[in-house]
């Protein structure tokens, strides 16, 4: 059940993990006349803002998209202007109490001077009991082609949806129930496409910097009206 106490809202086990394609930074810059990187700015500030409104809900993980495969290809001063928030996020979630951060993606191509901060971010926070799993150098069929790598060098001769399962980078959280893209693109861009099977999708056209409580709301409580099947049928249906 959802419930609203004063304009705050509370999930239950409905809603236990929820993900964010966060699109749109640079048409939100353009609209204002300012450089793509300001957009990001504005961008990561609110990624904060909506990790922390989530976590207050009570929902218990959040996934965000911040660097995927292909946005190597973007004019090296943005990409370095998407590190260096990065890189400040790093530091100021360390002093966080409660959230737990993972990177998912491919670590091991990255600069040594990146990939040693995160490691030693997750390191410190592995112990806390909210996890934030932010998706970095990130793409969804090579993940899943990472865990069948995996499988083999175990010595699998034959591969389960179990054991894929459990060899994806977001393997101790249940999948995302609600995956959520702003900025007004229908697509999933290679985000999550092994756990994304049954989740929910909520598309908005406002842009990543102005998705603010009242959409955050907005997306949970439309989540809340769906009736998941799972490919079956619900008992008022039979
Ligand atoms: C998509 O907008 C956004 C990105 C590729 C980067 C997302 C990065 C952040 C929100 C900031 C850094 C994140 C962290 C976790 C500190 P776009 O640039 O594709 O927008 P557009 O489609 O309007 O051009």
């Amino acid at each position: 059940m959802l419930i609203k106490e004063k304009n705050q809202l509370k999930v239950d086990d409905r809603l236990k993990h929820i993900a964010f394609i966060m699109d749109g930074n640079g048409r939100w810059a353009k609209s204002r006349l300012l450089p793509r990187k300001v957009g990001h700015k504005f961008g990561a500030e609110n990624f904060k803002k909506v990790v922390r409104l989530c976590f207050e809900a009570g929902i218990k993980a959040v996934t965000v998209y911040a660097f995927s495969t292909e946005n190597w290809s973007r004019p090296k001063d943005e990409i370095d202007s998407i590190i260096a928030l990065l890189k400040e996020y790093i530091e100021a979630v360390k002093q966080e109490k409660d959230v737990r951060v993972v990177f998912i993606g491919d670590k091991t191509s990255l600069p040594e001077s990146l990939s040693s901060i995160m490691i030693k971010a997750e390191e410190e926070t592995k112990h806390r009991p909210l996890y934030l799993y932010i998706a970095f150098n990130y793409g969804g069929r090579a993940e899943i082609v990472k865990a069948c790598n995996e499988l083999i060098a175990e010595g699998k001769a034959i591969i389960s949806e179990a054991d894929i399962s459990s060899h994806v980078y977001t393997n101790e959280m249940s999948d995302p129930d609600l995956i959520v893209r702003t900025a007004g693109e229908y697509r999933i861009s290679n985000f999550l496409l092994w756990q994304s099977a049954y989740s929910e999708f909520y598309f908005t056209n406002v842009y990543w910097p102005d998705f603010d409580r009242k959409e955050l709301y907005k997306a949970i409580e439309n989540f809340y009206t769906r009736k998941r099947r799972y490919g079956g049928l619900n008992k008022d249906e039979e």
